[in-house]
C-alpha cells in the first residue's frame, strides 16, 4: 500500500568529515523525523564533485557519510539511504531545469557570489548547483527539507523553479518547504564565526576525546577572569553549551556566569564532558558500521534501488510534459 505521509528529503555532501553544525544544522533533524515522514536521505556526490575532485577522496567521503547516516541513528528499514550518483535521473531532471532557468537568476545566489569572489575560475558545476539540488528534491515529490540555515535560498531556487516548470508545462512538481530549526540557526565555531569546514574552526562530530578536549580550549572568549560577571548571551563556549545542556542546567550555568561565578577554563572543561558523553554512542555505533562495510553499502545500493523507481517514474511525466517522443519511452 502507498504510504499516506508527507515525504522528507534531504542531503549531504561528502566532502570532509561532519562537524556539530552539520549534526545540530542539520543531520540530527533527519533522525527526528524519520518516524514521522516517509524519508529519503542521500549521499550529495555529485554536488561534492564541484569541490572534491580526486577519486580516492571522494569514494572515502561518500562511504563516511553513508557511516555517519547510520551512526546518527538513521533506520534503514524507515529510510531509503542512497547516494545521488546512483540515480541519474537527478542530473537529467538538472538539465531540463537549466533550460528554464535565466543565468542573471542564477548570478544571484550567494554561494556562487562567495565562490566567485574567492577565485575567478570557479566550474560551471558551482554555478549551476541550485539547479541539481531542485531535482534532487523535486524529483521525489518532497514536501520538506530538513537543512540548516545557509541553504535556505538553495530552497527558494527549488521552489521558485517548481513553480516555473508548472507555469511553463503544466502542474508538475509540488513545492517544497524548508525545515530550519530557529533554536539552531548557526552553531559558532571555536572562533565564533559559523562552524564551516571552510574556516577551519569545527569540533567534529566523531573526534576523539582528545581532539574535542583540544578543540574546547581553543574557543575563543573575552579576557574575563574567573570571578568578572560574564554575558552568557555573547560567550560562544555558553553557545556550545546550549545545543548539550538541559535546560535547568542552562539556566544554572547562566546564573554563574552573570555573577561571576565561572571561569572559562571550567566553563570548557564541563563542556568538553559533555560534549563527549553524548558523542561516546554515537561514535561506538559508526566503529560497529565501520567493520562491516558490506553491509553498508548494501543498504546504499537497496535504497538507490528504492529511490530510482520512484525518480524514473517521476521522468516519464516530465518527460511527456515538456514533449519529449512518448514520454521517453522509445529509450526503454
Ligand atoms: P560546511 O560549511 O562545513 O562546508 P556544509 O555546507 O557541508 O558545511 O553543510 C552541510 C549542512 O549542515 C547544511 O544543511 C548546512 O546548512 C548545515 N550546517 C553547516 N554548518 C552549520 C552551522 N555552523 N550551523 C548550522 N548548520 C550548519
Ligand atoms: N546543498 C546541500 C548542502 O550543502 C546538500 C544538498 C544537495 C541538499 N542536495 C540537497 C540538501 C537536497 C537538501 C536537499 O548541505
Amino acid at each position: 500500500m502507498p504510504s499516506t505521509k508527507k515525504i522528507l528529503l534531504s542531503g549531504v555532501k561528502p566532502t570532509g568529515r561532519p562537524h556539530l553544525g552539520n549534526y545540530f544544522g542539520a543531520m540530527r533533524q533527519f533522525v527526528e523525523l524519520q518516524g514521522t515522514y516517509e524519508s529519503f536521505i542521500f549521499i550529495a556526490d555529485y554536488h561534492a564533485l564541484t569541490t572534491v575532485q580526486n577519486s580516492k577522496e571522494l569514494g572515502e567521503y561518500s562511504l563516511g557519510v553513508a557511516l555517519d547516516y547510520l551512526a546518527i541513528g538513521l533506520d534503514p528499514k524507515k529510510v531509503t539511504l542512497f547516494k545521488q550518483s546512483d540515480i541519474p535521473e537527478h542530473t537529467e531532471l538538472a538539465w531540463i531545469f537549466n533550460c528554464i532557468t535565466s543565468m542573471p537568476y542564477l548570478e544571484r545566489a550567494h554561494a556562487y557570489k562567495d565562490a566567485r569572489a574567492k577565485d575567478k575560475e570557479i566550474n560551471v558545476g558551482i554555478f549551476d548547483y541550485p539547479m541539481l539540488m531542485a531535482a534532487d528534491i523535486l524529483l521525489y515529490d518532497a514536501d520538506v527539507v530538513p537543512v540548516g540555515h545557509d541553504q535556505k535560498q538553495h530552497l527558494e531556487y527549488a521552489r521558485d523553479t517548481a513553480a516555473k516548470f508548472n507555469r511553463v508545462f503544466g502542474e508538475t512538481f509540488k513545492i517544497p518547504e524548508p525545515l530550519i530549526l530557529k533554536e539552531v540557526e548557526t552553531v559558532p565555531g571555536i572562533d565564533g564565526r559559523k562552524m564551516s569546514k571552510n574556516y577551519q574552526n569545527t569540533i567534529e562530530l566523531f573526534a576523539s576525546d582528545e581532539e574535542i578536549t583540544e578543540r574546547v580550549m581553543m574557543i575563543v572568549t573575552d579576557s574575563k577572569t574567573v570571578g568578572e560577571p560574564k554575558d552568557p548571551d555573547t560567550d560562544n563556549v555558553f553557545k556550545l553549551h546550549k545545543l548539550f545542556a538541559t535546560k535547568a542546567e542552562l539556566s544554572e550555568l547562566a546564573e554563574r556566569y552573570r555573577h561571576g561565578g565561572i571561569g572559562y577554563r571550567e566553563s570548557k572543561e564541563l563542556l568538553g564532558k559533555r560534549i563527549i558523553a553524548f558523542m561516546a554512542p554515537l561514535r561506538e555505533r559508526r566503529a560497529k558500521f565501520e567493520h562491516d562495510q558490506t553491509a553498508v553499502l548494501e543498504i546504499i545500493r537497496e535504497g538507490g534501488k528504492r529511490a530510482r523507481e520512484r525518480a524514473q517514474k517521476k521522468m516519464v511525466v516530465v518527460r511527456r510534459r515538456i514533449g519529449t517522443l512518448l514520454g521517453g519511452e522509445t529509450s526503454k
